[in-house]
């Protein structure tokens, strides 16, 4: 939905922004993620042109942005691509429901439509009922929601969001996070975040681009980049993230050893456990070591007297924190959809969860 190629943007002899390629797929939530001054809200304000760049391009919907006049740029901006900031500036005498309303003021939509989309936004940000309030009366935190709000009213394809939590006390922070990833599961929008915080995202982006004096340095999914950091400045970066939090089942798994049909003979698999999965990789159940040795002893032709169920069932997307402690009871097991996809052993946990390079 959104590509950048070759951007930069050269301030005095400052690169802030030094050749950088993105892609941003419609629906994501896309974070970048840096220091102060490493060119976040530069690259930011470059997809939406508030900032010209010196070189390279961006595309929206395969419109490259240079091409456009002041007036669709403006329209783009009213229309189609809506900016949230650190901090709103709200107009102090006017009511939350007005203040929601804004950015279809300037659209000229009609007063009645734009009260009602407003109330509509508040409503999703759980500030439904202070539609009448004004703006001092209302916490830091509910503030941040109703700008939020005058964004979602605006039903924008894309929202540029530069540090919008970044003001906000931790609990409250959590909760605007938690917003967001409700409001995307809703109705998943294309967004790019710009945090320096690397929990905030971990947690909430599909996608991080890890940014270092304008360059990239890793771009890829929260897992991907805390277990194969690209280079000694994201691996000391991401030293201290909430590993348990951000590693799921499906980050930390590996193959099953050893798998296996109903009708295979006992000889076959002796020595080890075996996952015992039908014709459609339906897991079916395990067959400890021991049992396909007493399996063997006994003269059974198959394992089919042996199937048991002693693990822990374990979906793809769960989070280690949720399942870790599992593991101390019976093997885990990763299944999606019926179908086992992997196993967690003790060894990937500690692995995993005490940042040891694989
Ligand atoms: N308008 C400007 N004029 C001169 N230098 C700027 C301007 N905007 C940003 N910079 C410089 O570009 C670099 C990146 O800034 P910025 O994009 O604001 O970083 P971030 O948002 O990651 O903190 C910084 O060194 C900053 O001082
Ligand atoms: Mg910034």
């Amino acid at each position: 939905m959104i590509t950048g190629t070759g951007l930069t943007k050269v301030y005095g002899t400052k690169r802030a922004v030094d050749d950088v390629d993105f892609t941003v797929e419609a629906g994501e939530l896309f974070v970048l993620m840096g220091l102060s001054g490493s060119g976040k809200s530069t690259l930011l304000r470059m997809i939406n042109r508030l900032v010209e760049p010196t070189s390279g391009t961006v595309t929206i919907d395969g419109v490259d942005l240079a091409g456009l006049g002041a007036a669709e740029l403006r329209e783009l901006r009213n229309r189609r691509v809506n900016m949230v900031f650190q901090h709103f500036a709200l107009f102090p005498h006017r009511t939350v429901r007005q203040n929601a309303a804004y950015g279809l003021e300037v659209r000229r939509v009609p007063l009645a439509e734009r009260l009602d989309r407003a109330d509509r936004a508040l409503e999703r940000v759980g500030l439904g009922d202070r539609g009448d309030a004004r703006p001092q009366e209302l916490s830091g935190g509910q503030r941040q929601r109703v700008g939020l709000a005058r964004a979602l009213a605006t039903d924008p394809d894309v929202l540029l969001m530069d540090e919008p939590f970044s003001a906000l006390d931790p609990l409250i922070r959590r909760d605007m996070q938690d917003l967001l990833l409700d409001l995307q599961a809703d109705r998943p929008r294309t967004i790019v975040f710009v945090t320096h915080d690397l929990n905030e995202a971990m947690r909430i982006g599909s996608r991080i681009m890890v940014l270092k004096d304008g360059r990239v340095q890793q771009c890829g999914t929260g897992p991907e980049i805390l277990a194969a950091p690209a280079n000694d400045y994201v691996g000391e970066f991401v030293a201290d993230v909430d590993r348990a939090r951000v590693l799921t089942a499906s980050a930390v798994m590996r193959p099953a050893p050893s798998t296996a049909v109903l009708s295979t003979a006992p000889a076959d698999v002796l020595g080890s456990d075996v996952f015992v999965l039908d014709a459609d990789d339906k897991l079916l159940g395990l067959v400890g070591s021991a049992d396909v040795a007493a399996a063997l002893d006994a003269g059974e032709p198959d394992l089919s007297a042996r199937v048991a169920d002693g693990y822990h069932v374990v979906p793809p997307d769960r989070p280690l924190v949720e399942f870790a402690h599992l593991a101390v009871s019976a093997p885990l097991v990763v299944v999606d959809d019926g179908r086992l996809v992997g196993v967690v052993s003790d060894r990937d946990l500690l692995t995993a969860l005490g940042g040891v390079r694989a």
